[in-house]
């Protein structure tokens, strides 16, 4: 959840390291650094907070240097303080580091035993004591690496430059990803494509397990047990992902707008629009046979494959099991022979999703991703990817890729529903038609955006808001909440409405917003009977339904119209209120919308 960027440059390196760490922010955002090789010798820069105060920091105190790391940082040991910033150092070598190490505890008692000062409550501090304590004893940086690599346990990317040694700098990647850029005579690294983005689009993935010597003519890749290994230069496509927040005042805000356009590229992908049938790609397996589907992730990308059950069950006819990727890790569940099991990750790189993927491949399923990010580790570890095509997301509140991931599970469901015959042709058509008009429907949501700003200053004010929903509907109250409380800090829940009376309805008081998230479905009747329970204990209610207010009987605090839509659609059109919702309470409340506190966009670490 931290990112790391290194430049071997014709030039300082310090201004083009703190630009790619800003194109890192979304891995985390509480304190960041960079080192430079300055005539020999290792100097650095470090501050707490956001990366305006390192640049800050550099603008009174400039390093010139052309070998140089830089880091910005999500906090795992240590709290978010400029003494425990990356990049880590002593004399002889600097390090940044992503990922944990596991058994730091017992590498710092060994070194300190062995005369090394810690200055930091930091993992990454035994990296540069190892490395350090290796060349002490003789070893030249690069046996040094090698030899205290083999020592580290855990997940871990690492950038590492040495005194002395202009034209030299290390990377080493183990659960966590790194990218190495090549440049004419200057050579990058970076925790992903997009960091290098500005500098080079030929990139090199190191895999499981590699480690790099890194010079300006080039690179030599070497596996875990120190062979040689060619790794493949790929083009990449972040250079033309270039994002920027339009005419936005936050990520979020232009990735919530971007919804309509980037649902119909992800359905289209996946659909026959002209004939309205599906077109999906072979997972390569007989989805005659398999006897249930799993499902694991995490978040929102939980969330979505909850509403993914719910289809797959009611129209493929097939057992879903899911369960959130850091539950579902330890359980040691039993998972049927020949069954397919589908991650949903907007990332692809998060650790408990990474590692329920390898737990179910062990077990002989059939895996299949549903990612944003093509090129990332889940996608790369899965038999079939199933790519949402939502762009990158850069506010850490998942909008676009959540219902981008919902596309592309309906159109899941209704493959394995047609190929099972559970599915009629009749009913496929309906089906598509009615995921077809999704865009359409969703921009006439987007256009009443000013009720929600009223809706917002009520919210602002809460200690607590519940979220309702049933069915389909349900996991987009669990979505909701989680939406409101990660980006406004108002603690919110979200409830299967029929859940209220089994004790949550104890909670409810005029103090309460509760928000109903009900399209006019075969549920709609049993949800009136809640919003009746809650109306009577003084609850104020806020309905999500295109149903007519008036039919509800009891007194709302607000209606937020919706669309009436196909049963299938409702959660990809609900999706937006809840968002725009948590939008604008946040904005009113002037939290940082686009980096919430202590959050990140990528969790790579348990
Ligand atoms: C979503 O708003 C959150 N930022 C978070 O729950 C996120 O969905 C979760 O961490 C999963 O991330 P992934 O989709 O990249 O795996």
């Amino acid at each position: 959840m931290c990112g790391i960027v290194g430049i071997l440059g014709s030039k300082p390196v310090a201004t083009d390291l703190v630009d790619a760490l800003r194109r890192l922010e979304y891995r985390g955002y509480d304190s960041a650094g960079v080192a430079t090789v300055e005539n020999g010798h290792l100097e650095r820069r470090r501050a707490e907070g956001k990366l305006r105060n390192l640049e800050t920091r550099l603008l009174s105190e400039p390093l010139s240097g052309h070998t140089g790391i830089g880091h910005t940082r999500w906090a795992t040991h240590g709290r978010p303080t400029e003494r425990n910033a990356h990049p880590h150092m002593s004399a002889k070598v600097s390090v940044v580091h992503n990922g944990i190490i596991e058994n730091f505890r017992e590498l710092k008692t060994e070194l300190t035993a062995k005369g090394h000062t810690f200055e930091t409550d930091t993992d990454t501090e035994a990296v540069v004591h190892l490395v350090t304590d290796e060349m002490e004893r003789g070893a030249g940086p690069i046996d040094a690496v090698k030899a205290a690599l083999g020592k580290l346990k855990g997940a871990f990317a690492l950038g590492i430059i040495f005194a002395g040694e202009d034209d030299l700098m290390i990377a080493a990647r183990q659960g966590s990803p790194l990218a190495i850029g090549h440049g004419s005579g200057e050579m990058y690294l970076g925790s992903d494509a997009i960091a290098l983005a500005p500098f080079t689009d030929a990139i090199t993935y190191l895999e499981e397990g590699d480690w790099a010597v890194m010079r300006r003519a080039g690179v030599q890749v070497f596996d875990r047990a120190g062979q040689p290994v060619t790794r493949p230069l790929i083009k990449s496509v972040a250079s033309s992902l270039l994002v920027d927040k339009g005419n936005h005042r936050h990520f979020m805000a232009k990735e919530i707008h971007e919804q309509p356009d980037v649902i119909s590229h992800t359905l289209s992908n996946y659909l026959d629009m002209a004939n309205a049938r599906v077109n999906f790609p072979d997972l390569g397996i007989d989805l005659t046979k398999i006897s249930r589907v799993t499902i694991s992730a995490c978040g929102t990308a939980y969330y979505a494959g909850l509403v993914g059950k719910y289809w797959i069950e009611r129209y493929a006819r097939v057992p879903v099991e899911i369960d959130v990727a850091s539950e579902m890790r330890y359980r040691e569940a039993p998972l049927p022979a020949d069954g397919l099991a589908v991650f949903v990750s907007q990332s692809g790189e998060t650790a408990d999703t990474l590692a329920t993927l390898r737990y179910a491949k062990a077990n002989g399923q059939r895996i299949a991703s549903i990612v944003n990010v093509r090129t990332s580790t889940i996608a790369r570890e899965s038999h079939a990817v199933l790519p949402t095509l939502a762009g990158p997301e850069i506010g850490v509140a998942s909008t676009k890729a959540f219902t981008c991931q919902l596309a592309a599970l309906a159109c899941l469901a209704i493959a394995i529903g047609r190929a099972r015959g559970a599915i009629s042709q009749e009913l496929e058509q309906e089906l598509v038609t009615a995921l077809v008009e999704v865009p359409r429907l969703i921009s006439t949501v987007l256009r009443n955006e000013e009720q929600y700003i009223e809706l917002a200053h009520g919210l602002s004010k809460a200690r607590d808001v519940l979220y309702l929903g049933r069915g389909s509907s349900y996991p987009l109250a669990l979505e909701g909440a989680l939406k409101l409380k990660e980006i406004s800090y108002i603690h919110a829940e979200g409830y299967a409405a029929g859940e209220l009376k089994h004790g949550p309805i104890a909670l409810i008081d005029e103090a309460v917003p509760v928000i109903v998230v009900a399209p006019e479905d075969d549920l709609l009747e049993k949800t009136v009977s809640n919003v009746q329970e809650v109306a009577a204990r003084g609850g104020q209610i806020i309905l999500i339904s295109n149903a007519n207010p008036e039919t509800i009987g009891c007194a709302l605090a607000a209606h937020i119209p919706t669309p009436k839509a196909h049963p299938l659609t409702n959660p990809l059109i609900y999706a937006i209120p809840v968002q725009l919702l948590a939008y604008h309470t946040a904005v009113f409340m002037g939290t940082d919308v686009d980096q919430p506190r202590n959050l990140a966009k990528s969790v790579t670490v348990e």
